[in-house]
């Protein structure tokens, strides 16, 4: 009997306390009905009479001693808990979720749009999945042109005559259908190409088109307003540059280049050392084209362009390769959380 008092005073002493969860514990196997020394304590009374006396004394000394060192415990673990609580700063801002950013695409696209709007041109859109009209047949591309092959276009599985556009010239047609001239218009849209996907080329990016059709319109107009959304885009002290080119629905077709923002026209791996960076394809509307969807050509004439927004993007934030605009890794994207 005295070494099981003996017992759970050691007990008691090496009864580690430090959280609300360990006094609990603390209670449950010292005071509770059921602990051993609360069954000591029913014990007192069936002691042989000459030792009742200072065994329970013993066991009641215990008992208090247990209640104090309870006490204690209790007083200690609350305490820190206020501490905690009041190292808790509660002026401090709650930690922020992080927002959105807008994909450096949409940025690019947007900007493109909101320059031309300044100018008078209006936004329309149209599918993705076109047919062959308003992808090539409208658009001038002869019957064995190599982009209608399989190896340059997705066609859809299900519907043979579908196809995902492989530019946004498709709009040009679309637009033309619709409205009569005069037309200024800008189509921003995803087109499809069955390419393989490399640092510089992806099967899925996107273009903006630009198209212009009224009266007696000349190439210097088209130059003029390519001049002017350089600048706008890239900076005042832009150059711009037309190359000679060919496209089935423009004639004469021109490629433009900017003047390599990377290496300010030095010459670096982007601009594969020219100190040019191509940006757009361009040209009078061929009179085929206008005559497809109905407009006189003797009495209307007009342009069009084609922008890669990838590639503009990539010359604006300096990016080097084009699959990271797909990747969706948000280690990227954040990049571009503070650009407007
Ligand atoms: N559609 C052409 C392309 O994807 C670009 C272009 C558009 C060229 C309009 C001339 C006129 O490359």
């Amino acid at each position: 009997m005295n070494t099981k008092v003996e017992d759970i005073k050691q007990q008691l002493d090496e009864f580690l306390v430090e959280s609300s969860q360990q006094l609990e514990e603390f209670r449950l196997q010292f005071l509770s009905k059921k602990s051993d020394l609360q069954q000591l304590l029913s014990q007192i009374k069936n002691v042989t009479p000459e030792l009742r006396k200072e065994f329970g004394q013993r066991v009641n000394e215990l008992k208090y001693y247990a209640q104090e060192l309870f006490d204690k415990h209790k007083n200690r673990v609350e305490e820190t808990v206020i501490q905690r609580i009041s190292e808790i700063d509660i002026t401090s801002p709650s930690t922020l979720y992080k927002s959105g950013a807008i994909h450096p695409v949409s940025l690019v696209m947007n900007e493109v749009c909101e320059i031309f709007e300044r100018i008078g041109f209006a936004i329309v859109s149209g599918p993705d999945i076109e047919d062959d009209w308003y992808v090539f047949s409208a658009l001038n591309f002869a019957k064995e042109h190599p982009a209608r092959d399989m190896q340059d276009t997705f066609f859809v599985n299900a519907n043979p005559e579908l196809l995902l556009r492989t530019h946004t010239s498709s709009l040009q047609v679309r637009t033309m259908e619709k409205c009569p001239p005069p037309i200024r218009v800008i189509c921003p849209g995803r087109v499809y190409r069955n390419e393989t996907i490399t640092a510089r080329s992806h099967c899925i990016f996107h273009q903006v088109e630009g198209l212009y059709v009224a009266q007696n319109v000349s190439f210097s107009d088209m130059k003029q307003v390519l001049l002017f959304f350089a600048k706008e885009m890239f900076g005042q002290e832009t150059k711009i540059r037309l190359r000679p080119s060919y496209f089935p629905f423009t004639e004469p077709s021109a490629e433009m280049d900017i003047e390599c923002k990377i290496c300010s026209g030095k010459g670096c791996n982007v601009c594969k050392y020219s100190g040019w960076v191509e940006i757009l394809g361009c040209g009078m509307v061929d009179p085929n084209v206008l005559e497809n969807c109905s407009i006189n050509p003797s009495k209307y004439n007009g342009y069009a362009f084609g922008l890669g927004i990838e590639r503009m993007a990539m010359l604006k934030f300096k990016i080097s390769d084009i699959r990271l605009f797909f990747e969706n890794d948000v280690r990227f994207l954040e990049q571009f959380a503070n650009v407007r």
